[in-house]
């Protein structure tokens, strides 16, 4: 079959993954290839056993696979043949050098940048998925276009809206596409190519087009309001278990209001995620860098926000379970940094946990697809830690459950076999509010909600 356009996409990840696999199902005259350095990742891609988790995604690969779809690891030669790159590998934080720990480390986007330069020997469009510094379009437009006589590289920013474990829905029904070009007649033809893709199967009142540097800051803010939200019910969660109100009817009663809404309002242990931190981060190293210090400190807030929740939520484990976890089992419900998916980047599960650790807790660890990403974030071998695919062996003989993720699973569990077994008095600390606090209370627990008075029997 021959195809009316030719789309790869560099780093087969959370965001290329899914993504790619949904531009191939909706648009069956365009072939897009995935590509990635990491072999194991791509024989994944290939396998009945895809490398991550995501409801509805198996189906869309299986259907695609092999027709329109292809995953391999030959990069130049998928630069070679291609119209549009879309380029989503990974920008994490920096560890090292100037900017360590607050920028966006760029290492991989730029080798991958010269890497299409050198493997290039027509005209392409470059597309931006990696969440990147605003101006960074500009730089590898500069490189891209660095040689003069070669080909001309258009260079495009399409950040990526997906939350896990939403994925396929989120991509399927998106709120809005943003795509950001340059203001010439070849950055505004490449914007109505990448528009044709999506139009497909968005309506093209929901793709929104804007200059590259509006794109590309639009995705920081964007992830930043997020967080905001989440830090901000959060703050207010601390003050009502102080104060006897109750949290979940505090967001409710001004999420009523329309022009607040009511999204993004569920108090919780803490956000995590890959995103939400690194993007943050790297909008305060921004306006650091623009001489704005009072700006960036104001975003910065929102991260210390989130730390300073988790640790208030282990000392008030600590403390309730009379000064003292050391030996004491604690069994740890869930360990991704939200449900319905097995990624544990940034989950406030890995703090919580190395904090108990540090108590000389002995911690085990339970979670329906998390627990091989939890093997790695904690280590296979370290002291105090076991794995437990079953929750209720993981509360044999425990002191307390906490529960960290909002598996659904968790809600429907026998929480009077569980309390029938564990360690007395037995506690709850419930980081997600998924429970029935009540009903775990008259089966004998110490229950200790986020943001709510706790019920206790002492
Ligand atoms: C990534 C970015 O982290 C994020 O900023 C952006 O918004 C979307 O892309 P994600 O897909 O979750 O997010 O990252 P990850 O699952 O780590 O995938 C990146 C992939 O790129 C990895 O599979 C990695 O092996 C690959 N990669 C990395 C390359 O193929 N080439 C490289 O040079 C570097
Ligand atoms: C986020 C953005 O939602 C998405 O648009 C962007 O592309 C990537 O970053 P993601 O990190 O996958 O997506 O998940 P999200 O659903 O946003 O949740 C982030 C974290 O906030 C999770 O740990 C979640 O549990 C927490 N959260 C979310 C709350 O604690 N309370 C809420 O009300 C909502």
């Amino acid at each position: 079959m021959t195809f009316k356009k030719r789309i790869l996409c560099i780093g087969a990840g959370y965001v290329g993954g899914p993504t790619m696999a949904v531009i191939a199902d909706k648009c069956p005259d365009v072939r897009v290839e995935l590509v990635d350095i990491n072999a194991e990742r791509i024989a994944a891609w290939n396998s009945d056993d895809l490398p991550i988790y995501e409801p509805g995604l198996d189906e869309v690969v299986k259907r695609n696979r092999g027709k329109n779809l292809f995953f391999t690891t030959e990069t130049d030669k998928g630069i070679t043949e291609s119209d549009i790159i879309f380029v989503s590998v990974n920008t994490p934080t920096k560890t090292f050098g100037q900017g360590a720990g607050l920028a966006a480390d760029l290492q991989y986007w730029e080798k991958t940048a010269r890497q299409i330069l050198r493997a290039s020997t027509s005209d392409k469009i470059v597309v931006e998925k990696s969440t990147l510094p605003v101006r960074t379009a500009e730089a590898m437009d500069r490189i891209l276009n660095s040689n003069g006589s070669g080909p001309h590289f258009e260079v495009l920013s399409n950040p990526e809206f997906l939350a896990e474990g939403t994925a396929i829905e989120d991509l399927l029904d998106p709120d809005r596409v943003l795509i950001g070009g340059m203001n010439t007649d070849t950055g505004q033809k490449a914007l109505d190519s990448l528009e044709d893709v999506y139009a497909a199967w968005v309506p093209r009142d929901r793709i929104i087009r804007t200059n590259v540097w509006s794109s590309e800051l639009a995705k920081l803010v964007a992830n930043a309001f997020l967080a905001q939200r989440v830090s901000s019910i959060n703050a207010v969660s601390a003050l009502c278990e102080r104060t006897s109100a109750d949290v979940n009817e505090v967001a409710h009663a001004i999420g009523r209001d329309s022009r607040i809404g009511s999204k993004f309002l569920k108090s919780s242990v803490g956000f995590g995620g890959s995103c939400f931190k690194k993007d943050i981060l790297n909008l305060v190293y921004i306006c650091r860098q623009h001489g704005l210090p009072e700006v960036a400190d104001y975003w910065e807030q929102v991260v210390r926000m989130n730390e300073y929740q988790q640790d208030r939520f282990v000392g008030r484990m600590i403390s309730e379970m009379f000064n003292t976890v050391a030996g004491k089992r604690i069994a740890v419900f869930g360990f991704a940094f939200k449900a319905d998916t097995g990624d544990t980047r940034e989950s406030p599960a890995i703090r919580v946990c190395r904090h108990l650790l540090e108590e000389r807790a002995e911690v085990c660890i339970t979670d329906p697809k998390a627990l091989k990403n939890a093997r790695y974030d904690l280590g296979q071998d370290t002291p105090g830690v076991t794995y437990e695919p079953d929750p209720y062996k993981a509360a044999e003989g425990a002191h307390a459950v906490a529960i960290m993720t909002e598996w659904s699973d968790f809600k429907s569990l026998d929480y009077k076999r569980i309390h029938d077994t564990m360690a007395k008095p037995a506690f709850i600390f419930d980081g997600r509010n998924i429970l029935d606090h009540d009903k775990l209370f008259d089966l004998g627990f110490n229950v200790y909600p986020i943001g709510k008075a706790a019920r206790t029997h002492h």
